[in-house]
């Protein structure tokens, strides 16, 4: 069902500062509160700045910042916007993120979330990310902050393939 569901849905590709205003228009929505344009704008004027973006038609319809240091990938903001959700976009954007990852060799992937948000940590946890630390009352809601970690590291590649199978058998696949 979640392949099948993938596969239909349109095209997640690479994102640039171009981007910047469409992107800071969908979190206003999505991640209210938590990025203006400019701040945006910093992060994707760096070069170690990864963005992809999710289309439905002319339509953008979610995104995925990071940013990749020391062998390491840190995700910044992921957002799809409420009429796409549960339509596989944040999947997409996830696995495009992890492909950049393992492509580029990288030995690890994290983010932080919030312990209340259950969709993000549903999804993050379908691809093997695990809870690596907690920062309590991190947010200005006095929400703790979760620590997820994805570990890339040796061996490979069976240090990724079986993280993955064992959390979602149909998520090797896009490994493959
Ligand atoms: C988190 C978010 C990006 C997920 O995007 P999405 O396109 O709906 O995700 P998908 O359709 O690919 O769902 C993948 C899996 O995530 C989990 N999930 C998604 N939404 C969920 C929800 N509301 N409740 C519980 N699990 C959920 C499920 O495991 C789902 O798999 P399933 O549909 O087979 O059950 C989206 O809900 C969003 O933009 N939320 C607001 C911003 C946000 O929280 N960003 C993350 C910050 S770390």
């Amino acid at each position: 069902m979640r392949d099948d569901r993938d596969r239909q849905s349109g095209s997640v590709r690479p994102g640039s500062l171009a981007d910047a205003e469409a992107i800071a228009t969908l979190a206003a929505e999505a991640l209210p509160g938590a990025w203006s344009q400019a701040s945006f704008r910093a992060h994707l004027e760096r070069s170690s700045s990864r963005l992809w973006c999710a289309h439905r038609g002319p339509e953008m319809v979610g995104f995925l910042l990071a940013e990749s240091a020391a062998a390491q990938l840190e995700i910044h903001a992921l957002a799809v916007v409420p009429e796409a959700r549960r339509g596989g976009w944040g999947t997409q954007l996830v696995r495009a993120a992890l492909r950049f990852a393992w492509d580029a060799d990288l030995d690890r992937v994290h983010l932080e979330v919030r312990a209340d948000n259950e969709a993000a940590q549903e999804l993050y946890h379908d691809h093997g990310f695990v809870v690596a630390g907690v920062r309590p009352r991190y947010y200005r809601d006095g929400n703790d902050a979760l620590l997820l970690t994805l570990d890339l590291a040796d061996p490979r590649p069976s240090g990724l393939r079986p993280t993955i199978a064992s959390k979602k058998a149909s998520a090797k696949e896009w490994l493959s």
